[in-house]
């Protein structure tokens, strides 16, 4: 039989029946070698009988549970965003800028692990054991259960976990360890694949719950064409910048709970601090009584989040208008000015807009339209919105204000921060006057129209 030969990139691994200058996979040049095709066996044709050692069908009721047991961090806003701590044999990828605390958060996780379960390992290959002690001892954390190693090969970490048998692992970073088998250099795709795959058969194998910290790059992926994001359980990823005291994790993917919950961290002294109430803390810094500033209730995830909308409204004097948005989709933005426009006669064709969400949270809820129309409106016409006023409530393109989800918790997040009035959708405002929402008068309107009446 004559045998056949395939071409591999050395990068990324991945497999082409012929020669390209240029891997179709990740786009590395002259990257692509011939190889022996490896040998197939033929079909098999005969029926098999079922060997009794495989896995066989199993009623889905008598499926046990119990290996899902969690493990706590001690920290509760990262176990809140895990699903409720870390399911035994999972891999968490955490990702985010450097210098956003990835190895602060996890050092203290581990230590607090460590403390309540017995023996974990913190594996780093950027930094040295005495760069981790400093930090310890700066976050007063110390444990003697808490084991530090220094290494960057995959085999050589894999080596010492099966040794160690720690009950909770940290692989900070993903970037850094390579396996010597791939040719390519530490931090290409193809050896961040090869180690992910290695540390999520040993957490399968093993039981043990793995931390991987990826550094994200300038364009927001984690190293590569986000390679490990379907891997690995769980992803989590720092929002925001690093211009804020506060830290936001983001579960973006998570097979053992909800996504989008979010946790909220402010940088200390002694390292990442819980945000006991996180809406206090973004609305602390408002000055009340400016125009252009209004205040929405988002739900992240499971939890209601009040946040502060900014709107400036200035003349455009060259060229084009700007349209700038932080923290707002920009088409939304885009959107939501027709709308004002067309339905709320404001003209904008000759003026600079820009729109802020403070505190570095991305908000990507249509619930926040009627704010953000409402601190455009205010600002334009100089006009401030009440402080004590809260909005909520979709824009449509007719310029109607349609429901938002979840309205009661929104409502009780606003009564709980002293809120006083909040204009809602007029389909929701009768039920929820009747429900009583913790003493805050609700207003119902049906336009945007009406909303700007009663507001500016
Ligand atoms: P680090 O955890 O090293 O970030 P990453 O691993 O994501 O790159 O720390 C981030 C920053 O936090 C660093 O600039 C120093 C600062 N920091 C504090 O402000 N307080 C602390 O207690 C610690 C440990 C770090
Ligand atoms: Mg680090």
């Amino acid at each position: 039989m004559k045998t056949r030969t395939e071409f591999v990139c050395t990068d990324c691994g991945a497999v082409s029946a012929r020669w390209l200058g240029r891997c179709r996979e990740c786009g590395a040049w002259n990257t692509l070698e011939e190889r022996a095709q490896p040998a197939r066996a033929a079909p098999e044709r005969r029926s098999r009988a079922v060997d009794p050692d495989s896995n066989a069908p199993v009623r889905l009721a008598d499926v046990s549970t119990t290996q899902q047991a969690r493990l706590q961090t001690g920290i509760a806003e990262l176990d809140r965003v895990l699903g409720g701590g870390l399911v035994r044999g999972s891999v968490a990828l955490l990702g985010g800028e450097p210098g956003m605390g990835k190895s602060t958060l996890l050092l203290q996780a581990l230590a607090s692990i460590g403390a309540s379960a017995g023996k974990v390992l913190y594996v780093t290959g950027e930094e040295s054991a005495r760069q981790i002690r400093l930090r310890a001892d700066r976050l007063g954390i110390g444990s003697d259960d808490l084991l530090l190693l220094c290494e960057s090969e995959t085999e050589s970490i894999l080596a010492h976990l099966r040794e160690t048998q720690p009950r909770a692992v940290v692989i900070d970073s993903i970037q850094t360890a390579s396996v010597e088998t791939v040719r390519s250099a530490p931090g290409s795709v193809a050896q961040i694949r090869e180690s992910a795959a290695a540390f999520i058969a040993f957490a399968k194998s093993s039981e043990t719950p793995v931390f991987l910290v990826g550094h994200v790059t300038k364009e927001g992926t984690i190293a590569g064409p986000r390679v490990l994001e379907h891997m690995v359980d769980t992803v989590l990823m720092f929002e925001g910048d690093l211009h804020h005291a506060y830290r936001l994790i983001r579960a973006t993917k998570n097979r053992f709970g909800s996504t989008n919950e979010l946790a909220v961290f402010e940088m200390t002294e002694r390292g990442l601090a819980e945000v006991a109430n996180p809406s206090a803390l973004f609305l602390s810094q408002r000055t009340a009584g400016v125009s252009g500033s209004v205040v929405v209730c988002a739900m992240e995830g499971s939890r209601p989040l009040l946040l502060e909308l900014q709107a400036l409204v200035a003349p455009a004097r060259y060229g084009a208008p700007m349209r700038v948005s932080t923290g707002f989709d920009r088409s939304r933005v885009a959107m939501l000015l027709a709308v004002l426009e067309k339905r709320g006669g404001i003209a904008l064709q000759n003026a600079d807009v820009f729109v802020n969400v403070t505190g570095g949270v991305e908000l990507d809820e249509p619930a926040a339209d009627l704010g953000m129309v409402a601190a455009i409106a205010s600002n334009y016409r100089d006009a401030p919105v009440s402080p004590k006023t809260v909005l909520l409530g979709e824009v449509g393109l007719a310029g109607e204000v349609r429901a938002v989800s979840r309205l009661p918790q929104r409502l009780a997040e606003a009564a709980k921060l002293g809120f006083e009035r909040a204009v809602v959708p007029k389909s929701q405002a009768a039920k929820s006057a009747s429900d009583g929402s913790g003493g805050i008068q609700v207003v119902g309107v049906d336009t945007v129209g009406q909303a700007l009446g009663i507001l500016i």
